[in-house]
C-alpha cells in the first residue's frame, strides 16, 4: 500500500491540478468510483488511456470491481492510503479512486469527417459546472461530440470530469479552436447550425423551428455573462429562442443546451 503522500511520484501526480502542468504532460486525473469505472472501460474499448489507477486501501472491497476492469483493460493499479488519494484530489471528501488518464481530445476534421448528425459547441463557456453538464447532457442526447471553444474552460478541470460523470469517456472532445471556424467546418460537412439565444424572433417551438430540427444539426451556445458574440451569430444558419414563460431573465447554460439538444434528439430519434 502507497502510503507516503509526499512521495515525488504523487507530488508530481498532483501538479495536474494546475491546467499548465496538465496541458505539458497531456494528462489528467479522474476521481471517484463511477468515473474511473468508465475510464477503464473506455481503455478496454480502446477510446481512452489509462496509465494507471490509485485505489484507496480501506475501500478495497467496495472497489474491487474496479481491480477487473483495470485487469481487463491492461492498466496498472496499486492500493493507496486515505492520505495519498486525498493528495491526489481536490474534493473534501474524496470517493476512493484516481485514475491517471491521457488527453482525449481530438481533432475537428476527425469529428467533422464522422458523418456527426447531433454536435453541441459551447462559444467560451467557463463555469466547470456548466461545461461538465453540457458534457453529460449532450452525451444524454446522443450528440455525437462536444466542441469548447478557445477561451473555454479546460475540459480536463478536476470539476468538469467531477459534473460530466463519466461523459467525458463516450464520445469526442474537440477543444480550443475558434468557433467560427468551427462552423464553417460543420456546415461543410452538411449539418444546419443553430445557434440558442434568448433575444431571437425564432422561437424554437414555432413549427418553422420544428420542420428543421430533424436535419443533421450543430448547436451553438454563449457565454454565461456575454451570450454569443454578433459574428457567431452571423455566420449561423438561424439563431433560435427557447421561450421564457416566467421572469427569469435567461436560462442557466446547460439547460438551455438540455432543451435546445433534446428537442433535435427527439425529432431526428
Ligand atoms: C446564461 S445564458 C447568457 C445570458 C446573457 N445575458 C446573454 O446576453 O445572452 C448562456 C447561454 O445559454 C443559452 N440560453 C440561455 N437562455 C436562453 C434562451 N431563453 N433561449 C436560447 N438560449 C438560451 C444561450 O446560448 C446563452 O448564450
Amino acid at each position: 500500500v502507497l502510503s507516503n503522500p509526499r512521495a515525488d511520484r504523487i507530488k508530481s501526480l498532483r501538479r495536474l491540478a494546475k491546467r499548465t502542468a496538465r496541458a505539458e504532460q497531456r494528462l489528467f486525473l479522474v476521481e471517484g468510483g463511477q468515473a474511473v469505472a468508465e475510464a477503464l472501460v473506455a481503455a478496454a474499448r480502446g477510446d481512452a488511456s489509462v496509465r494507471e489507477v490509485f485505489l484507496a486501501a480501506d475501500d478495497g472491497a467496495r472497489l474491487a470491481h474496479l481491480e477487473s476492469l483495470a485487469t481487463e483493460a491492461g492498466v496498472p493499479y496499486e492500493y493507496a492510503s486515505a492520505d495519498v488519494v486525498r493528495a491526489l484530489t481536490d474534493t473534501v471528501t474524496p470517493q476512493g479512486a484516481v485514475a491517471v488518464c491521457e488527453y482525449l481530445d481530438r481533432p475537428l476534421e476527425e469529428v467533422v469527417a464522422g458523418g456527426s448528425k447531433l454536435v453541441a459547441v459551447a462559444a467560451q463557456i467557463r463555469d466547470p459546472g456548466n461545461a461538465g453538464s453540457l458534457i453529460r447532457v449532450a452525451d444524454a442526447a446522443g450528440a455525437d461530440a462536444v466542441v469548447l471553444s478557445e477561451g473555454s474552460v479546460d475540459p480536463y478541470n478536476g470539476k468538469v470530469v467531477r459534473a460530466s460523470v463519466g461523459s467525458l469517456f463516450h464520445f469526442p472532445i474537440v477543444d480550443g479552436v475558434s468557433t467560427v471556424a468551427t462552423i464553417d467546418a460543420l456546415r461543410d460537412a452538411g449539418l444546419q447550425v443553430l445557434a440558442a439565444d434568448g433575444a431571437s424572433e425564432a422561437d424554437l417551438d414555432s413549427p418553422e423551428v420544428a420542420a428543421v430540427l430533424a436535419r443533421p444539426t450543430a448547436w451553438v451556445f454563449g457565454n454565461e455573462a456575454w451570450g454569443l458574440p454578433d459574428e457567431v451569430k452571423q455566420a449561423v444558419d438561424a439563431v433560435v429562442r427557447i421561450p421564457i414563460y416566467g421572469r427569469a431573465e435567461s436560462l442557466n447554460l446547460a439547460t438551455a443546451a438540455a432543451l435546445c439538444l433534446y428537442a433535435s434528439a427527439r425529432a431526428q430519434q
